[in-house]
């Protein structure tokens, strides 16, 4: 069989397939379709220090190929997640990845220090991408200034795999990756949803509540894969792709692209195995292509 493993910094996963935040849960939500352990990791839902209500309804909205949402970051906070999370994390045996957002410096670093003591997170991915909140999020991600300095402030406290996960709402994205590996980031993830509306004709006003909403799905995979070339080539850091992915095939394009690993997002909504099924898929192109790892892939378009 193929070898799928691969590395990103210092964790070693057993495949690239991972899961995005914020369309997985906590990962056993979807226990009863498949072995979470299948998986190469499982980037949890958000958590901020305090909690957060999120924004009001309607917050999620179908587009073609694709939809918004504007969540808010909704969350119970840093300390229900310690108390009543983290021990029900403990039971999956693949990577689990804490997603750290935030509206100020400091509570990037709060989270991100308490994360560091918990065992089996074995890696946090820093969230300045986040198009639906008031405060933080995606402005400190669409800043040169901002994304090194929160970077920075958390690369101090945090010492295991530091992932940060980029905003395609730019206009360089290779300006803020060289930022953020400047702050010490040891992997990229992208992208991040495209800052978007839908306008509901009948009613004649937005559909969402906030106006404005993050676009996903197969409508953003051609902007993912060709931020995803840019970074690559720019920053020698490994990349993870994210933005659209379905199946084996979109998988296969963003390793092509330069990405070491893929995160599945919109598509776990559809299909609640789609990871397995990507995984499988992946196999399968190997063996067609008579290639003995993934890594192979990787960058070599
Ligand atoms: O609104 C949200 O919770 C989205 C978060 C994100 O895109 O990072």
């Amino acid at each position: 069989m193929p070898d799928l493993s691969t590395t990103l910094h210092q964790l070693s996963l057993k495949n690239p397939v991972m899961t995005a935040s914020g369309t997985f849960g906590y990962g056993k939500e979807f226990s009863d379709f498949i072995d979470l352990a299948s998986l190469g990791g499982i980037i949890v839902k958000a958590t901020t220090s305090e909690p957060r209500e999120g924004n009001p309804y309607p917050r999620m909205a179908e587009t073609a190929s694709g939809m918004l949402n504007s969540v808010g970051l909704q969350n119970k906070g840093l300390d229900y997640f310690v108390k009543h999370i983290y021990p029900e994390l403990q039971q999956i045996n693949t990577h689990i990845i804490a997603n750290v957002s935030g509206s100020t410096i400091e509570g990037y670093v709060e989270v991100a220090e308490k994360m560091a003591g918990l065992d089996h997170i074995t890696a946090i991915e820093l969230n300045i991408s986040c198009p639906n909140v008031k405060q933080g999020g995606m402005a400190f991600g669409t800043s040169v200034t901002s994304a090194l300095e929160v970077t920075r402030a958390v690369r101090k406290v945090y010492p295991k795999t530091l992932i940060v996960k980029l905003s395609p709402n730019v206009t360089s994205i290779v300006d803020i990756a060289r930022a953020v590996a400047d702050g010490g980031a040891d992997v990229l993830s992208l992208i991040n949803t495209l800052l978007a509306m839908a306008i509901d004709a009948e009613k004649r006003r937005p559909v969402l509540s906030t106006v404005t909403g993050g676009l996903s799905g197969p409508a953003v995979k051609p902007v993912a894969l060709r931020m995803v070339w840019q970074v690559s080539k720019a920053v020698k850091l490994p990349v993870i792709g994210i933005g659209g992915i379905c199946n084996a095939t979109d998988a296969i394009e963003f390793f092509l692209a330069g990405a070491s690993a893929i995160q599945v997002g919109t598509a776990n909504f559809i299909n609640p195995r789609v990871t397995t099924d990507i995984i499988k898929g992946i196999e399968d192109y190997l063996l067609r292509h008579n290639l003995q790892t993934v890594r192979e892939l990787v960058g070599s378009i």
